[in-house]
């Protein structure tokens, strides 16, 4: 009976991913054997340190890694996998049924058409629906924040980074997909603004009853904003549980240093630095600096589900609290 509910709870399983790039200074694996599942409805916060794999998972997931990129892994969706379609199939998906809102607003928008009508030029294309698109379009932005038609009117290049980056979150969201991926959404937005648009973003998540997978290195947005938090180091998922546990009851070592880097909980920078992604270190790649380390992290630690941690999420058993630590 579980079983079954919690396949009908999840929208997206992401299996044992693995991307590696070959470069001139060798392969680097930029993300190892990840595995999650997002649920419907369900706000999934991927954090972790720059450089570390979030954007990676996410753009394979889309399929929109370079072509250097060599991808292991399965991503199922709707009964099939979104690492094996070929580009019509994917391109169908995109942005009406997954979308994906990026870092930098200034790489996706088209300079030269006026924002408002970007927006509802998705609509037209997609849905056809021609008389409300711009009605539509404009409710969308003043929900944001760019309120009027004098906005509407404005070019990408009249805009700030911030202003465009509603735009974009704006044009995501407009065809109701049913997963959004938002890659460091608020960056560029300063503090409150952030956290209002953020709001926004994740009212019409709700509303639209879609599951967003939230790519950030902000650890109290990932908390206000998601249910459960995925904590990556050095293209590993190394623990996932409810974003309060995650915050309450940390228990992989490399997530208790994450909180300790806040300021509220004293500022203390992780010693040490990432290790290359090119030669990591065999067993835990935490290992070199981890405060608790022992003998047996020298073995590459697996994912194990913690009793008595679990959680449930509209009926389904299976956002069981998972770690990848030797110490548990
Ligand atoms: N096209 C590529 N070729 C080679 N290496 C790459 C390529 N794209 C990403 N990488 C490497 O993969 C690793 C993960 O990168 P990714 O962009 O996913 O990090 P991130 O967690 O999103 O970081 P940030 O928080 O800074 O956005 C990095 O070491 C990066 O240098
Ligand atoms: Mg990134």
């Amino acid at each position: 009976m579980t079983e079954v509910r919690a396949a009908v709870a999840s929208i997206l399983q992401i299996e044992d991913l693995s991307v590696s790039f070959d470069t001139a200074a060798g392969q680097v694996k930029a993300a190892d054997d990840v595995s999650f599942v997002l649920h419907r409805g369900e706000a999934l916060a991927l954090v972790g340190e720059t450089g570390c794999g979030k954007s990676v998972v996410a753009s394979s997931i889309m399929q929109l890694l370079p072509r250097n990129a060599i991808i292991q892994g399965r991503a199922v969706y709707a009964g099939g996998d979104l690492l094996r379609l070929d580009e019509l199939e994917m391109s169908r998906i995109r942005g009406s049924e997954i979308a994906i809102v990026f870092q930098n607003p200034s790489l996706a928008l088209n300079p030269i058409i006026r924002v408002g009508e970007q927006i509802a030029e998705m609509l037209r294309i997609r849905k056809g629906a021609a008389v409300q698109a711009l009605q539509q379009a404009r409710a969308m932005l003043s929900g944001l924040g760019l309120r009027g038609d004098d906005k509407m009117r404005m070019y990408p290049f009249q805009f700030s980074g911030g202003m465009n980056q509603r735009v974009m979150i704006a044009a995501s969201m407009i065809l109701s997909p049913r997963i959004i991926i938002a890659d460091e959404p608020s960056k560029g937005l300063d503090g409150a603004l952030a956290g209002e648009v953020m709001a926004e973003m994740a009212r019409i998540k709700n509303q639209s009853g879609a599951s967003l997978l939230l790519i950030t290195h902000d650890l109290n947005l990932a908390r206000n904003i998601s249910d459960r938090i995925a904590v990556m180091y050095c293209g590993e998922i190394v623990e996932i549980g409810r974003s309060e546990d995650i915050f309450n009851k940390p228990l992989h070592p490399y997530t208790s240093a994450l909180l300790d880097c806040l300021p509220e909980r004293g500022f203390q920078p992780i010693p040490g630095s990432s290790p290359s992604m090119i030669n990591p270190p065999s067993g835990c790649k935490f290992l070199p600096r981890c405060p608790k380390g022992f003998e047996r992290c020298r073995k590459k630690p697996g994912m194990v589900t913690v009793e008595g941690m679990s959680a449930t999420f509209s009926g389904s058993e299976s956002m069981s609290r998972e770690v990848r630590c030797w110490l548990y």
